[in-house]
């Protein structure tokens, strides 16, 4: 399998296969009959002692041999990758490999002073030819690994490969859903009635930081009131009402890998629900459950079959608080996203696999029923203007799965002690 990190794009698959997180770098893989398979080949920076001063230690040759595991270390230099790539084309039948959809350059007024493959490979911009220097070798290097009749798509492998989690990667999902968990145990615990979304914001992001997480997996939602009935609602600016809810989604990320939670507090001196907010809490909740039950591979449940039984699910938990309406409305109106995705490096992972996949053992998604009920005289009065979803990160096992995201609170005794200040939680 040769691999090019054609781009940005890209990037999350070469961190997968090398863990070595330096820019202009790239990696082929080459089949061979090796005990190891395959004769890995890197090109990066050479170390520089003047750019070191700047940016710090790199690996450069050596270390790319000694602590990346290659077979062979090249310098990142376009000339260097072409001479390298035609000999080892010459001799491999099948090439694995992402292009860029353009095959344009950028203006040399664009780029960096110096030539990088990034740039080689993934032009930023989609104009000028007539500046750049290096037309001919960029376009020999897409020409190459395009005329070739067995030139495959190497994201959809990739996508196979990175779907199904070691023992590793789900412990260090683990890691990142506990120290999300945690932090929004401590977000619970401090938001007040008059505080701005934002501060809540940054009690979690403080939180995560921390615990050692590296950084935020996505822009967080805090979305008190009816803010909550906007999906994405990031401006977080909002002054929080009392006894209103606040709905946060919110995840960090460690060590590459993303976690994605979301929960529904009580803005509330008292930390608690009012009985309307906990009837339609209960009946997120009881649906969650239900959908994680199914989640573990002898149940032999797709994505696709999940969330069609969250749909039924929430159907019949809202018919009982007295909602008349069909799962077409349901669906169109109070629950119109998905009941989950696939979740790892990216917060929404290897989406060249389908929805309809079986769940296999290793496989992390999360599942998230919402519920997000308008001001319209077709729903019960009593619960217009909520707005709320429940979210939990879960890794698929044979017999039963795994909730990554089980620190953070969620049931509604456990919100309410915590809100209220009764339950203290640890602080890390
Ligand atoms: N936070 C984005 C999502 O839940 O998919
Ligand atoms: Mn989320
Ligand atoms: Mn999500």
């Amino acid at each position: 399998m040769t691999r090019l990190r054609a781009s940005l794009l890209y990037e999350q698959e070469y961190l997968y296969l090398t863990g070595l997180q330096e820019p202009d770098c790239a990696l082929i893989l080459l089949k061979d009959n090796s005990p190891r398979g395959y004769k890995m080949t890197l090109f990066v920076e050479p170390n520089r002692p003047d750019r070191e001063v700047w940016d710090g230690p790199s690996a450069g040759l050596d270390g790319a041999v000694s602590v990346f595991g290659a077979d062979e270390a090249l310098p990142n230099d376009p000339a260097t990758m072409l001479t390298t790539l035609k000999a080892m084309l010459s001799s491999h039948e099948h090439v694995y490999v992402d292009l860029p959809a353009q095959m344009t350059i950028p203006r040399q007024s664009m780029r960096t002073s110096r030539f990088s493959i990034h740039d080689f490979l993934a032009p930023i911009s989609p104009t000028g030819y007539d500046l750049f220097t290096r037309k001919t070798d960029f376009e020999s290097v897409v020409k190459l690994l395009s005329d070739r009749r067995n030139t495959h798509s190497l994201v959809r492998e990739m996508d196979v490969l990175r779907s199904r989690k070691s023992a590793n990667e789900i412990r260090v999902m683990r890691h990142a859903g506990a120290i999300s968990g945690a932090a929004m145990a401590e977000t619970m615990r401090a938001i007040k009635p008059g505080m701005v979304e934002s501060e809540g914001q940054a009690v979690f992001e403080y939180a995560c930081a921390r615990r050692g997480a590296e950084r935020q997996a996505y822009v967080p939602v805090f979305a008190s009131g009816r803010n909550a009935l906007m999906i994405h609602y990031v401006r977080n600016d909002a002054l929080m009402g009392d006894r209103d809810v606040l709905s946060v989604d919110a995840g960090c990320e460690f060590a590459g890998y993303a976690s994605d939670i979301t929960r529904t507090m009580p803005i509330a001196e008292d930390g608690k629900f009012t009985p309307a907010q906990r009837d339609v809490y209960e009946a997120l909740l009881r649906t969650l459950k239900g959908c994680t039950e199914l989640v573990a591979a002898k149940h032999g449940y797709s994505l696709a079959q999940l969330h069609r039984f969250s749909v039924q699910m929430l159907h019949t938990e809202l018919k009982d608080l007295g909602f008349q309406i069909s799962t077409a409305t349901l669906e169109r109106v109070l629950y119109p996203h998905y009941v989950g995705h696939w979740l790892g490096i990216d917060l929404h992972d290897t989406s060249t696999v389908e929805r309809c996949t079986k769940l296999e053992e290793g496989m992390v998604l999360t599942i998230e029923p919402g519920i997000y009920i308008p001001d319209d005289p077709a729903f019960p009065k009593l619960y217009r203007g909520i707005g709320m979803r429940v979210e939990d990160d879960v890794a698929v096992g044979y017999g039963e799965s795994i909730v990554l995201s089980a620190d953070a609170p969620k049931e509604v005794v456990d919100i309410e002690a915590v809100s209220s200040g009764r339950i203290v939680p640890r602080m890390g």
